[in-house]
């Protein structure tokens, strides 16, 4: 059975608690929005659509938490908490798509008793809608890769990193179930390891073939062509086609080109930021011990400066198509994005 990563139960929020694995399938259960919130900030939870529909949830707790008789004074709490689950990571556009989602539902109600119930639904549904679309768009996408491909992809954009199927991997999970036999070469993805504990697990939780390799033998496998396609999914992607996804995704498409592979990307629409320019977007920074060890292990000498990008910006020539649940946009993609959303 494929991975559920969050859910609603019984008034509370429950997920998958991906920092312990691979080791151990653990489940959290949080009732007040800024455990939620701590948990997107500590990747309890992580990968773009899952935050994005976490930070529903997160606001669907607040109005329950809430003991507000009126409606303005209900929307300043919402608002409150919107802005502390907002802050949690930057980079992920899904996180505000889904926020104010909610914010859009809840001013739009009349009583308290309404808000809350229609938030609560409104989070649900969003959560739901997650994996149909997840599923939509790996329909899409299996179109693009044929029987005995090898496909690399980077970080961890699988079931884990949305409410279920994932958009990369669920790409690779339609292409399978449409009958053609695929083999994945994921790369480690240091410093937080989302491909070694993340997309082998659960590949191999699936029965999919997959290998794993370190982040430094992605030369060397399109060299020595053991790979012939890639997808990655995305945390932003702008009009024009920029795409922001987990760091060293530009070092990789940089190496496809050389080699001549295609390099997909597999993103819903809610991942697309058609007002931002390159400019405008916040690369989270995250802390040195991510760098300075693996695990508990320290790899570096006390005091060493670390850069810890958690995201770099793959630039649209580097990128053969990007898949959504509307279709795939091709090059050139200002206009082809453009059309995708007036499909909508
Ligand atoms: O730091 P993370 O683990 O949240 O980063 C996740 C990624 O970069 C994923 O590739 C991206 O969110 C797409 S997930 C469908």
């Amino acid at each position: 059975m494929v991975l559920r990563t969050i859910e609603w139960k019984d008034n509370s929020v429950v997920m998958i608690d991906q920092t312990k694995l691979p080791n151990t399938l653990e489940y959290v259960t949080y009732t007040d929005y800024n455990q939620v919130a701590d948990a997107i900030r500590n990747l309890v939870v992580r990968g773009a659509p899952a935050i994005g529909v976490s930070g529903a949830f997160g606001l669907a707790l607040a109005a329950l938490q809430s003991d507000a008789t009126e409606k303005n004074e209900l929307i300043s709490y919402l608002e409150n908490a919107k802005k502390i689950l907002f802050e949690t990571r930057p980079t992920a556009v899904n996180l505000a798509w889904g926020l104010d989602k909610i914010m859009q539902v809840a001013s739009q109600a009349i009583t308290v008793d309404e808000i809350r119930t229609n938030v609560v639904k409104t989070a649900k549904k969003m959560a739901e809608e997650d994996i149909q679309i997840n599923m939509a768009m790996g329909k899409n996408g299996s179109e693009l890769f044929d029987d005995n491909d090898t496909i690399m992809t980077h970080c961890n954009a699988g079931a884990l990193a949305t409410v279920g199927y994932g958009t990369a991997l669920g790409v690779i999970r339609a292409t399978k179930d449409s009958g053609k036999n695929v083999k994945v070469i994921a790369t480690e993805t240091r410093p937080v390891q989302q491909g070694s504990r993340l997309t082998a697990f659960e590949l191999k939780h699936d029965g999919i073939n997959v290998s794993l390799i370190p982040d430094t033998a992605v030369g060397y496998t399109m060299a020595n062509g053991l790979v012939n396609k890639i997808i990655v999914g995305a945390d932003r992607i702008l009009r024009t086609g920029h795409v922001y996804n987990k760091i060293g995704t530009y070092q990789v498409a940089i190496m496809a080109k050389q080699h001549d592979i295609p390099f997909y990307v597999a993103a819903p629409l809610s991942t697309f930021d058609m007002k931002s320019n390159p400019e405008d977007v916040i690369i989270e920074q995250r802390k040195a011990s991510e760098v300075t060890g693996i695990g508990d292990k320290k790899t570096a000498p006390d005091g060493i400066d670390v850069i810890n990008p958690a995201f770099d910006m793959t630039p649209p020539e580097l990128v053969s198509g990007i898949i959504t649940e509307n279709g795939i946009a091709k090059p050139p993609f200002e206009e082809s994005i453009k059309e995708l959303f007036e499909a909508n």
